[in-house]
């Protein structure tokens, strides 16, 4: 059912990306060592603060870059919480000494005017006014110490769990379409804090000038590059630079000047028609994951029926204004967001912005699907604290790159089953490979439009490394390093496993850990390693940074990312193969207890972990439930979860926050 509604049952059909690609490592040239390997982009002892809240901070040189950089040191990593088992139970359950309630769930008021959430009355718009579904990426925009903006993104909908007798998009009324359009895009709401606390509450009452709510139908630009390009024209808009709506927001970013990053994934899915496009465009389509050959995928939600534009028939460029990274000001609800077309097209997945040494932004952003890309933006002019007109234009000029990674140990030494090399490590160097830059192309036989419409096409030709489903990828404030969770994927042969994804039929997924030259976010060049194989620990395949497996928690599909102060990394799950529920979890990753790592707490059955968001004073942390109840066979006669409200409710995707009962800080 997840993969219906997600992604449009991306699994059940063939890879999109039949490049020849490299899957084993290529030999070094050069014959970097490791121990070259690690200077080049040695941590030391590392660092200064490299979040997105401060201008560009001065990073220390190594101190001895030929020592491993993020095993050295014994550094504190703050963390005391007893483990959650694994369970199937349908609550929230966090760790001892915690205690979590609901912030918002789907249907809650957004706009004031916004109507009781009645789930067998529902409207569209109502649904327009209210919190919409499966929610996602959450962020935090504090105004004062007790108040703030919480962004989320809603990524896609349900329509089985949403409305009683469901069965097609074929057969569905034009207003349970309409809902479902209402239902996808964004909100934002005001938060209060509760007491002095690390709860924090939804504002129902007063004006709440702030809140509002994105749809798939809400007016944007599109600025950059490819805005106006030919390839993003349409009937409707023949100048190519505006567009309605934003679809399947998964994760996202939030920019040094306050505003979101919000990523459209799984765009493919929301089209019909793909038969009936100009034979120019079918590889195109094809390497995007819509079907040329059909009219109507099974399980379309038929948006074409209230929407003539859905269908490509009629439509052919419709598709290519979706799939963008989508920047809104939170603090303005009259805004027009904007399409960034400078950051390419792909099925995004988050977009994590940091500042170079030099003072300008980077990002970095995935493309998850199987055997797709990791890829970096940075911006050609610097961030200016304080200036955002200059800012608000950052994303608009710069360099897009995709990463190749190359192992430094023998391809006959990965075989496939998680064994670690004779070197004792997946690891090796990367390069960061220029695609475009404004109007220059780096790829032959491709404009600069056409490498950013066509993003995945130009990567393949560039010799990016395919890799495990590419999902969150974010740069620790501590050691700077930059870690991507790669979710999985059951579909890599043990012909087709290399160092960066050394495991075939790769069911739990694996993290990389990135440490860029010099530990600048413009370097061209990095190196890597792969601090976590997931699964059970009990598993030989598993590998948990060296810890002792008898003290770790299982975890399966890492799927987005996040810090604390001390710079402990905390990952979310999104389809936990182990049989219990998805969760979040803790591991250090500096000193003795690198790659401990802790469950924190579970989400009730059929949902994802996603968010997760800490916050900058430690005492919260907020996680997105997204999809309670998903499972097969499930429907609203016949929940497969009642959370949150329990009874014999329906589930509603919700965001939630847990805190210290004693206020100490998460993780303790
Ligand atoms: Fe929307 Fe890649 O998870
Ligand atoms: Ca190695
Ligand atoms: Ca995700
Ligand atoms: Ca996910």
């Amino acid at each position: 059912m997840t993969c219906q509604f997600r992604c449009g049952n991306a699994c059940a059909h063939e890879v999109p990306n039949t490049s020849d690609n490299a899957y084993f490592s290529d030999i070094l040239t050069g014959a970097l060592s490791r121990r070259g390997a690690l200077r080049a982009g040695a941590l030391g002892t590392l660092i200064a603060t490299v979040g997105v809240a401060g201008a560009a901070p001065a990073l220390a040189e190594p101190a001895d870059p030929a020592v491993e950089p993020l095993a050295r040191g014994h550094q504190k990593n703050g963390l005391r919480f007893a483990p959650v088992a694994p369970n199937t139970r349908d609550v929230l359950t966090v760790a001892d000494g915690y205690a979590s309630s609901v912030v918002v769930r789907w249907g809650d008021p957004v706009l004031p005017d916004a109507p009781a959430f009645d789930f067998d009355n529902q409207t569209a718009a109502a649904q327009a006014k209210q919190f919409g579904y499966n929610c996602d990426f959450v962020t935090f925009f504090p105004m004062g110490r007790d108040r703030s903006l919480l962004w989320v993104n809603h990524e896609y909908t349900d329509e089985n769990l949403m409305f009683r007798d469901w069965s097609t998009g074929d057969t569905a009324t034009v207003e349970e379409i309409k809902i479902g359009l209402a239902a996808h895009g964004g909100s934002v709401v005001e938060l209060e804090r509760a007491r002095d606390t690390g709860q924090w509450k939804l504002v129902t009452k007063g004006r709440r000038r702030y809140n509002r709510r994105v749809t798939a139908q809400t007016r944007m630009r599109f600025s950059g590059p490819a805005a106006g390009s030919d390839l993003l024209r349409t009937a409707a808009d023949p100048r190519g630079t505006t567009v309605y709506g934003m679809l399947n927001n998964c994760a996202g970013g939030t920019t040094p000047w306050k505003t979101v990053l919000t990523a459209e994934e799984n765009f493919n899915q929301y089209f019909v028609g793909g038969n009936g496009v100009p034979e120019a465009q079918k590889a195109s389509l094809t390497r995007y994951g819509v079907s040329t050959t059909t009219a109507i995928p099974s399980g379309n939600r038929r948006f074409d029926r209230v929407e003539e534009r859905f269908d490509l028939a009629k439509h052919p460029h419709e598709i290519n204004r979706f799939g963008w990274i989508v920047e809104i000001d939170p603090f303005d609800p009259d805004s027009t967001p904007v399409k960034r077309t400078a950051l390419g097209r792909f099925a995004h997945e988050g977009a994590t912005t940091t500042i170079t040494r030099d003072g300008r932004l980077a990002v970095y952003m995935g493309d998850d699907g199987r055997f797709e890309y990791v890829y970096k933006f940075v911006s050609k002019d610097r961030y200016i604290p304080g200036f955002d007109r200059h800012n608000f234009s950052l994303l608009d000029e710069g360099t897009l790159y995709v990463a190749k990674f190359t192992g430094d140990s023998p391809a006959a030494e990965i075989d496939g089953t998680g064994k670690l090399p004779s070197d004792g490590g997946f690891d090796g160097s990367g390069t960061w490979i220029p695609l475009v830059s404004g109007d220059r192309s780096y790829v032959e036989g491709m404009t600069a439009e056409e490498v950013l419409v066509y993003t995945r096409l130009a990567a393949d030709k560039a010799g990016a490394t395919k890799m495990d489903r590419p999902e969150d990828i974010e740069r620790n404030p501590v050691n700077g390093a930059v870690y991507v969770a790669l979710t999985n994927n059951t579909n890599r042969t043990a012909a087709q496993v290399d160092e960066p994804n050394p495991r075939a039929a790769n069911k739990h997924g694996h993290v990389l850990e990135i440490v860029e030259r010099r530990n600048d976010p413009a370097a061209t060049t990095f190196s890597w390693a792969v601090p976590l194989v997931c699964g059970d620990p009990a598993d030989p395949a598993t590998y948990f940074a060296g810890y002792d497996k008898t003290k770790v928690s299982p975890i399966s599909c890492p799927d987005n990312v996040t810090f604390d102060a001390e710079g402990n990394l905390w990952i979310s799950t999104d389809g936990n193969a182990l049989g219990s529920n998805d969760g979040l979890f803790a591991m250090p990753l500096a000193g003795p207890e690198r790659g401990h790592v802790r469950q924190f707490l579970t989400v009730p059955v059929g949902a994802e972990t996603c968010g997760p968001l800490i916050l900058d004073d430690q005492r919260s942390v907020f996680v997105a439930v997204q999809h309670p109840g998903e499972l097969t066979g499930a429907s609203p006669d016949a929940p497969a979860s009642h959370w949150p409200d329990g009874g014999s409710s329906q589930p509603r995707p919700s965001v939630a926050v847990a805190w210290h009962k004693q206020g100490k800080k998460i993780g303790s």
